[in-house]
């Protein structure tokens, strides 16, 4: 028997596909700050230099092509699309007294579009996004008022699409402004006090998320509100225990977030991080309570590569979690990312171990360059094979008895990729026609793997095994 209540389906994000950057009263957002240059993600101008391309602004054109996009999904029998909300279509400064409708007509008639396929949105309220006046004149979420700013947007989309939204999730990968504070958590942190500023500015996320709960459930009573974070694999380089040990404090950087949102309270080994790094959190009468009485209903995690980790050794991260050192016994990606399917069942069997509630692969894909062959069409055998091990182990993971309820495959759609701002970073099942300048016709063509996902979905995963 089919489990047909399985949620197969992909995920995007609104500043990676829509483009439509001005229209119908959209006000500018942080990632239209991010222009197509490699380092952007860590020296960020918040002057524009018009000289250079801002790959965000146009994206995919999703925002006009949105009914031929969804009817190709439909297409591929997906049942759920991953999708975020952009917050400055809905209040342009964040601020604002009213809404903007033409912001809140455009997701509805989305919505609309998927239901009339048969399609479930998920919704991310927050996904590396939010208006940049948020930014320029609060200073992002290292300003306790931001909690009010997002409770009011949290509310009116609640309210508006409380007949067309189950599943929402508060922020895209929180975690990751530890690493990538501008992108993840909307702030520039003062180098002085970069921890201070960024567990401080968690901590407002925190609350905001909560409230998001409390409203969520009250005025959705069947809907569900997700944490989602990053959570690639880690393993030790060696068994020396300090590298075994090291490792694990590094996991917690991870865990630390879902533990909060989860669980509701601050872990115990917070106090020594926050002691051995100065940080003083300012935390207000009733922020912990509320942190207590709403936590998430469900964990959603993004997974693509693991990494090795060696004590002392520094650290870097990008979209895809924490790169450290090569694993010898692993392939690789063109850009760098090391492919490991056990890991992935490794990671779903460890967050459910902890947790013990729901998870949604909310993000799973590979990035890689596609070359459309002389028949014009796109024969991508890597990404199938990365798609084919990945849900084997994802099915293994269900066999081991973790409770997974959905996998939404990454960048179903070429996209703009928001680690490195190129199209050539491609993730889809469905080929657009653009390069790294927006150049291309944008033309939609279906690619090998569209495929091999439609028979994944229509035998629930079992055509892996055959
Ligand atoms: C995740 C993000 O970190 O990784 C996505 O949620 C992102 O927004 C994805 O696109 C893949 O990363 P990249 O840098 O290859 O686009």
């Amino acid at each position: 028997m089919l489990d047909r209540s399985f949620l197969w389906g992909g995920a995007i994000a609104a500043n990676q596909s829509e483009g439509a950057y001005r229209e119908d009263g959209r006000g500018l957002a942080v990632s239209d700050y991010l222009p197509s240059a490699p380092d952007r993600i860590f020296n960020i101008r918040t002057q524009l230099d018009e000289t250079l391309y801002y790959p965000y602004r146009y994206a995919i054109d999703f925002y006009h092509r949105y009914p031929e996009d969804i009817a190709l999904l439909a297409k591929m029998e997906i049942r759920c699309l991953r999708m975020s909300i952009s917050w400055s279509r809905i209040y342009p400064n964040g601020d604002d007294a009213q809404p903007n409708e033409k912001g809140l007509a455009y997701y509805e008639a989305v919505f609309q579009e998927l239901q009339k396929h048969g399609i479930e949105p998920i919704v991310t309220i927050s996904h590396f996004d939010m208006p940049m006046h948020l930014l320029t004149c609060y200073g992002g979420w290292k300003n306790h008022r931001l909690i009010d700013f997002f409770e009011t947007y949290c509310k009116t989309i609640f309210a508006r699409y409380k007949h067309y939204v189950r599943y929402w999730m508060g922020f895209n990968e929180i975690n990751h402004i530890q690493t990538m504070p501008f992108i993840a958590g909307g702030i520039l942190p003062d180098e002085e006090h970069r921890l201070q500023d960024i567990y401080q500015a968690s901590h407002h996320m925190f609350v905001a998320n909560a409230l998001a709960v409390k409203h969520c459930h009250k005025m959705i009573p069947h809907a569900k509100m997700g944490c989602m974070i990053a959570c690639g694999g880690i393993y030790p380089n060696s068994s020396r225990p300090e590298d075994v040990f090291e490792t694990y404090q590094l996991k917690r950087r991870t865990y630390f977030y879902a533990d909060v949102m989860m669980q509701g309270v601050y872990p115990t080994y917070s106090k020594r991080i926050f002691t051995e790094h100065d940080v003083r959190l300012k935390i207000q009468d009733g922020e912990l309570a509320l942190l207590r009485r709403y936590p998430c209903d469900y964990l959603a995690f993004s997974y693509y590569r693991s990494t090795n980790h060696q004590a002392g050794i520094s650290i870097y991260g990008n979209t895809g979690g924490i790169m450290g050192i090569k694993n010898p016994y692993l392939r690789t990606s063109k850009w760098g990312w090391q492919i490991d399917e056990l890991g992935f069942r490794l990671v779903l069997n460890e967050l459910y171990d902890r947790y013990r509630k729901p998870l949604l692969v909310a993000e799973n894909g590979f990035g890689t360059r596609d070359e459309v062959s002389e028949d014009g069409q796109i024969h991508d055998y890597e990404r199938m094979d990365y798609l084919r091990c990945h849900v084997k182990m994802l099915m293994e993971a269900r066999k081991d008895g973790v409770d997974v309820f959905g996998y939404t495959w990454w960048g179903i759609i070429d996209i703009v990729s928001a680690g490195t701002g190129e199209m050539e970073k491609r993730y889809g099942f469905i080929h657009v026609d653009a390069d790294n300048e927006g150049k291309g016709s944008y033309k939609r063509t279906l690619k090998d793997s569209f495929y091999l996902y439609r028979d994944i979905i229509r035998s629930d995963g079992s055509c892996i095994d055959m």
